[in-house]
Order: C-alpha cells, then sequence, then structure tokens
C-alpha cells in the first residue's frame, strides 16, 4: 500500500452517491478531498484555490461537461493533473480527454487500488516531466540509448513520447521498417514510471501461430501434448512493465480476439490454468502494415485496433526529414568508433551529400549500415564518397528525383508525352527535393547540383519556389 497522503484532491462528479463514495475514501487514505457537483462548479474552486494538487473529473455532467471543464482548467493552470473516470465502454471519451491533456483516465467502476495507483503515478510523473528537458534535439532515455533528430517532425515524436510516459494508455506505433518503432517504444518505456520494471519484447511475426498463445500467456504442465513443463508466458515476465507487441498485424484472427479479451479485463488466463489473473502491463505494440487496409479486408479486427490505437505515434520515413542526416551520421560515427575501436573523425562533405540525396528505404537501420560499412572500408579517418556502397552511389540519379523506390514522381499520372511539360516539371521537382536536402540554402544547393548559383535562381523565379519554405532551423 501507498505512503501517499496528504493531497489537495477535486472531485467533480454530478453523480451524488459516487460523489461523496470517492471523497470518503480519499479522506480514508489520507488526503484532503473538496467536491464540485458540475464543471463550471469544479472551475470556480479552482479558480479560488490554486494550490489543488489532483483532479478527478467525471465525463458526463450537465452544466459544463468533463471535457469542456478540463479545457478550461488546462488554460488556468495547464500542469495540474487531472483524470478523467470514465465508463469502460466509453473509451472514445477517455481519447478526447488525453488529447485535451488529461493526464490519464480511469474506468468505472472506481476502487481503492485505482485510486491510489493514480495518485501515486500523478507523483512520480510530475517529477518525471521536470527532468525531461522539452524539446531537446535528442531524447536520452537509457544508457548509451537515445533519438536523434531535430527535424520538426521528430521533435513532435518526442513531445508525444513525453506525454505517452505519464499515461497508462496503449500506445500503437506505426512506420516503415527501420524508423525507430523499437526505440521508441523503448523511450516510452523507461521514460514512463514503469522503468524500474522490465520491457519484454515479443515479435509476433516471428513466433509460429500456434505456439504465440503459449509463449503470451504461457501454459501449465500437461496442457497439451508435448507441455512437459509450466511455461511462464511474456505477460507474466512483464508484470509492473511493458509488453512490446512488434509486429502485431501479422497475429491470427483468434489471437486478437484473446489479447481484446486481455486489453478489455486486464486478465490473463494461461492455457490448461483453471482461473484469471490480474495483469499490470502496459501494452506498446508496433507494425509497419496498413492496418486501415487490413481491417477493410477484415484480416484485423476494428475493436482491437481501437482498444491499441488509443495513441498512436507515426514515426517519418528517413526520406522526409534528410535535414537529420548529419546529426545522425554524426551519432553512429561516435558509436561505430566505440564498437569497433577507431577513431573516424567525420564525413566529407560529397559523401554527406549522397546521403542527403538518397531515398532511404530501409530508413534509419539502412543508414547505419551504410555508415559501418564506410567504417569497414574507409582506411583514412574521415568517410569518403569511395567508401559509401557502390548501389547507394548508382542509385544515386534514380533515387534523389524517384522519393520511395517505385514512385513515379517524373511521370506521374501524366500519360502525355510532351517533352516541354515534363521536363520543366521534372526540373521543377528536382531543385524542390535538391532544396530540401540542404535545408534551403542556395549556396549549397547549387554547389551539390552542380549547378551555378544564378542558373538555380533563376529556375528558382521561373517556377516560383520559394527556398525558404525548404529550411529547416538546425
Ligand atoms: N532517431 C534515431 N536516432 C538514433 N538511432 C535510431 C533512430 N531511429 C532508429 N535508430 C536506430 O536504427 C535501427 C532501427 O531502429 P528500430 O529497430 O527501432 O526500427 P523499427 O522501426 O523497429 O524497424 P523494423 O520495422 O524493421 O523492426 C536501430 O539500431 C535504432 O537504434
Ligand atoms: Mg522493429
Amino acid at each position: 500500500m501507498s505512503d501517499l497522503k496528504g493531497l489537495k484532491v477535486l472531485v467533480v462528479e454530478d453523480d451524488e452517491v459516487l460523489r461523496l463514495s470517492l471523497c470518503a475514501t480519499l479522506r480514508d487514505m489520507g488526503h484532503h478531498p473538496a467536491h464540485a457537483k458540475n464543471g463550471a462548479q469544479g472551475i470556480d474552486y479552482i479558480k479560488e484555490n490554486p494550490n489543488v494538487d489532483v483532479v478527478f473529473l467525471d465525463v458526463n455532467m450537465p452544466v459544463k461537461d468533463g471535457i469542456e471543464a478540463l479545457e478550461e482548467i488546462k488554460e488556468i493552470n495547464p500542469r495540474l493533473v487531472c483524470f478523467i473516470i470514465t465508463a469502460y465502454t466509453n473509451i472514445q471519451d477517455a481519447v478526447r480527454a488525453i488529447k485535451h491533456g488529461a493526464f490519464d483516465y480511469i474506468e468505472k467502476p472506481l476502487s481503492r487500488e485505482k485510486i491510489s495507483n493514480a495518485l501515486e503515478r500523478s507523483v512520480t510523473a510530475n517529477a518525471l516531466v521536470e527532468a525531461i528537458a522539452h524539446s531537446a534535439p535528442q531524447l536520452n532515455f537509457a544508457k548509451d540509448r537515445s533519438i536523434i533528430g531535430n527535424s520538426s517532425s521528430i521533435v513532435q515524436v518526442f513531445d508525444i513520447i513525453n506525454k505517452l510516459s505519464k499515461v497508462e494508455t496503449p500506445v500503437l506505433i506505426r512506420g516503415e521498417s527501420g524508423t525507430g518503432k523499437e526505440l521508441v517504444a523503448r523511450a516510452i518505456h523507461f521514460n514512463s514510471h514503469r522503468k524500474k520494471g522490465p520491457f519484454v519484447a515479443v515479435n509476433c511475426a516471428a513466433i509460429p501461430e500456434n505456439l504465440i498463445e503459449s509463449e503470451l500467456f504461457g501454459h501449465e504442465k500437461g496442457a497439451f501434448t508435448g507441455a512437459d513443463k509450466k511455461k511462464i508466458g511474456k505477460f507474466q515476465f512483464a508484470e509492473g512493465g511493458t509488453l512490446f507487441l512488434d509486429e502485431i498485424g501479422d497475429i491470427s484472427a483468434a489471437m486478437q480476439v484473446k489479447l481484446l479479451r486481455v486489453l478489455q479485463e486486464k486478465q490473463v488466463t494461461t492455457i490448461g490454468g483453471n482461473k484469471e489473473e490480474a495483469t499490470d502491463v502496459r501494452i506498446v505494440s508496433a507494425t509497419n502494415k496498413n492496418l486501415e487496409k487490413a481491417i477493410a479486408d477484415e484480416s484485423f479486427r476494428e475493436d482491437l485496433f481501437y482498444r491499441l490505437n488509443i495513441l498512436p505515434i507515426v514515426l517519418p520515413p528517413l526520406r522526409d526529414r534528410r535535414e537529420d542526416i548529419p546529426a545522425l551520421v554524426d551519432f553512429m560515427i561516435e558509436k561505430f568508433n566505440n564498437t569497433h575501436n577507431r577513431k573516424m573523425k567525420k564525413i566529407e562533405k560529397d559523401a554527406l551529400a549522397v546521403l542527403r540525396t538518397y531515398s532511404w528505404p530501409g530508413n534509419i537501420r539502412e543508414l547505419e549500415n551504410v555508415i559501418e560499412h564506410a567504417f569497414i572500408i574507409e582506411n583514412s579517418d574521415i568517410i569518403t564518397t569511395a567508401a559509401l556502397p557502390g548501389n547507394l552511389i548508382d542509385r544515386q540519379g534514380a533515387s534523389s528525383s524517384g522519393g520511395t523506390p517505385g514512385d513515379d514522381v517524373i511521370f506521374g499520372k501524366d500519360t502525355a508525352l510532351n517533352y516541354p511539360a515534363l521536363k520543366e516539371k521534372f526540373e521543377r521537382e528536382f531543385i524542390i527535393r535538391a532544396l530540401k536536402a540542404f535545408g534551403g540554402k542556395i549556396n549549397q544547393t547549387a554547389e551539390h547540383t552542380k549547378m551555378t548559383k544564378v542558373t538555380l535562381l533563376r529556375k528558382l523565379d521561373k517556377f516560383k519556389i520559394n527556398p525558404k519554405e525548404y529550411s529547416q532551423p538546425r
């Protein structure tokens, strides 16, 4: 049981029985509750009593509902910890509430344990928020582990990771292969109050279908032919921590049903076991599949998607944040200097230009492989173009104008073979890509595209391209 006492807690709830019993429980736990019977009264109370620590807000109330009240409370005091109380069927409200700044939601029926848990978390997480830099260009979360990047898209991801670290909701991480999904899953875990608990990763695509249930939930001895000893499941291993379900888009229909039940009931049953056991595990899942499409063709359950995807994180492909490449390369050089016991100083300008204009279908993992390859090939202490894999340089022309492999930017949907029009389209697209790669800097773009500055400026004028649109704060 918790030693936490003495918090000033405001309960905003229209149901009198619930309101009074929640206050009685809080008082009994050693806190100082106050109550209001609708959102408007709650706001008045907060205005008059700025020292409230935590608010419990019901969603459906007359006069001013919980979400409206939440918005106003956050205006008065953005740091005030607010929990939304919601019926289990109203997960939609919980999602809205969290988007509006609720710290987390608590499902009805309330219990002393749920309340105590919530209060405990609000305190640890608040201390954590203080410790986390807000828009750091890199997010350090464990020894030797950082997520690098300062493009606006990745900084947004840092911000979401920080928010997600404070709540208990399931998270679904989406992104192409190699974009850092597992890294982000770890960051969420190690930034959360569960950081001292285990982080258990399961690759759902790598486990044969007939074994996955026992892998996740465990089995009793003799539960089925071949079950000669008791097996502990990943859920049990992850107790008190985070379970990372990688490649969730690959699980079978039968497993989807079982997982949905666990998410709803927060209980698991081992195979051959006869009782359900409560589980305290946070689920973070990841996929590079298009789940909306899988839902449409009925290979993925919509209700499960909904439960997993309460707060989504979408990781941008590397080609959409090329401005992060120099920092990533520096980070990797340092990393491989350590593992390969080398003293590589930097990367040559031209070699970096190749990396900045390549399309990176394999994203950051591919970049990592390229740098490691260069470490092996390069004898000097500067990575030169010659040390880059040949395919990267060969594909250079195609990839720098092509975006993702296979998408046809030059011709696009155009079927007309109109040379002057297509030439202009190509030129325009080429210049935009180059500007993006060099952060809108005219001199650098001209130099690396082997155009004169005058030609480049003329073309910018001709195509009405504003290079400032491609500059990124660095
Ligand atoms: N922003 C980043 N900063 C530093 N390293 C990164 C970053 N993103 C990814 N990496 C590194 O790139 C590699 C691939 O990342 P990770 O395994 O997390 O990707 P993934 O999305 O899970 O890939 P897959 O879909 O193939 O499983 C890892 O070595 C990871 O440490
Ligand atoms: Mg992965």
